[in-house]
């Protein structure tokens, strides 16, 4: 036991070539806004079929900027599932907006329409918009939720930071990728070391609508324009041309940008995402056959029939009272074996920050989601004997 590795629940793996495209970066003239912001922005939008993709420097940066180009701010409400990381709901707040929390099924994770309508109900007027979380990589029922949003006329942004390369299989439009934005304004991505892909930190927002692209990119860099100006006394030269220097910010923006670095290895990576996705179906595979005859104790994660899932993560769900045990023990016992695992989320609902500003709102499927899943190492590096030894020190502790 002492010399086999600690295996976490998640991390990077960079292979060779992803090593060399940073390193080119760092040889080259550029260290930030230079060509691989817009190499990697068109890597991006290839491999999820986006009409758009604007790089920025976090989940949450990509989640933010969505939402004030989508023009939501101060006194606007938006529905979000308390399943998810807090970002999803802070991009909100960072714009002004209100958060409405809905409850998710408590074996998916996901926001369904009944948690949806009901949300909505409790929210009264002002809602604009619904971030659909794709929680762990299962994918929302998107179809299904865009209609109930144009009929309110919602705007509709899909956290997908837990989803890149997933599709769906629709039953009467053919497939989609997660990210084609087919059925919503805007989909969020992150390149947080965790992730499916990596770039340190980093994100990306995908979106159909060329203005909504255009007021991101105007966002992720300060507000600053060259068109358009409003001075044309320092703007112009007596002949009314532009002056060669001149620049104007006419609303305050961010530096939300990706640097050459970041962009570099986030191309890399998603230019393999293909591999990637390959080996988390395997590692999937392997975990639910392996875990099955820990059922009912442990629940693995369910297929979803129409669509072609890629993980980010792999969450079990355990029923603590039948093995005798609570999960904090669990947790120590797998630790001192050599596992990490970790509890992917406190309901956001329930943050002090958020009870202080919206009350306990009534979320048993989250609770009940919550109290029983915990996350099991799952990361591309992972090899089968990784896999298959933390099937069986789960198997030695909860049914020995
Ligand atoms: C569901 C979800 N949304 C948003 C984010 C924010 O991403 P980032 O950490 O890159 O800001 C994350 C990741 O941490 C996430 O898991």
């Amino acid at each position: 036991m002492a010399d086999l590795p600690f295996l976490p629940y998640g991390k990077p793996v960079l292979e060779r070539d992803d090593i060399e495209a940073v390193t080119e970066v760092l040889e080259s003239d550029f260290l930030t806004m230079g060509p691989q912001v817009g190499a990697f922005e068109q890597a991006f939008a290839d491999a999820t079929s986006a009409p758009y993709a604007v790089s920025c420097s976090s989940g949450t940066a990509a989640l933010h900027l969505a939402t004030m180009a989508l023009g939501i701010g101060p006194g606007d409400k938006v529905i979000v599932p308390t399943m998810t990381f807090l970002a999803t709901a802070n991009a909100v707040r960072m714009a002004g907006g209100e958060v409405v929390f809905a409850d998710v099924d408590p074996t998916t994770g996901l926001m369904e329409l009944e948690h949806l309508e009901k949300a909505a109900a409790g929210a009264g007027s002002g809602v604009k918009a619904v971030y659909p979380v794709h929680m762990a990589g299962r994918l929302v029922d998107m179809p299904a939720l865009s209609e109930m949003a144009l009929e309110r006329g919602w705007s509709v942004v899909e956290d997908s930071c837990h989803a890149l390369g997933g599709r769906y299989r629709y039953a009467d439009s053919g497939e989609g990728w997660v990210g084609d934005c087919r059925y919503s304004d805007a989909a969020t991505f992150s390149f947080h070391p965790t992730k499916t892909i990596a770039s340190g930190e980093g994100g990306v927002t995908t979106c159909k609508d060329a203005a909504v692209r255009d007021r991101m990119l105007l966002l992720r860099n300060h507000g600053m324009t060259r068109s358009g100006f409003a001075n044309t006394e320092q703007a112009f030269d007596g002949n009314g041309d532009p002056n060669p220097w001149y620049y104007e910010m006419q609303e305050i923006g961010y530096n939300y940008r990706l640097s050459e670095i970041q962009c570099a290895l986030a191309r890399s990576q998603v230019l393999k995402l293909e591999r990637i996705a390959e080996r988390r179906r395997e590692m999937r595979a392997r975990y639910d056959e392996g875990l099955a005859p820990l059922h009912p104790k442990l629940r693995t994660i369910m297929e979803q029939g129409n669509t072609d899932t890629v993980l980010h993560l792999y969450l079990v769900h355990i029923d603590f009272p039948a093995i005798g045990m609570d999960r904090a023990t669990l947790m120590n016992r797998l630790r001192e074996r050599g596992i990490g695992t970790q509890v992917l989320y406190t309901p956001v609902a329930w943050q002090p920050y958020y009870r202080d500003r919206y009350g306990d709102p009534d979320l048993p499927g989250a609770a009940a989601f919550y109290g029983s899943s915990l996350a099991l190492p799952y990361y591309n590096g992972l090899g089968d004997d990784d896999i298959d030894r933390v099937i069986e020190e789960i198997g030695k502790i909860i049914a020995p």
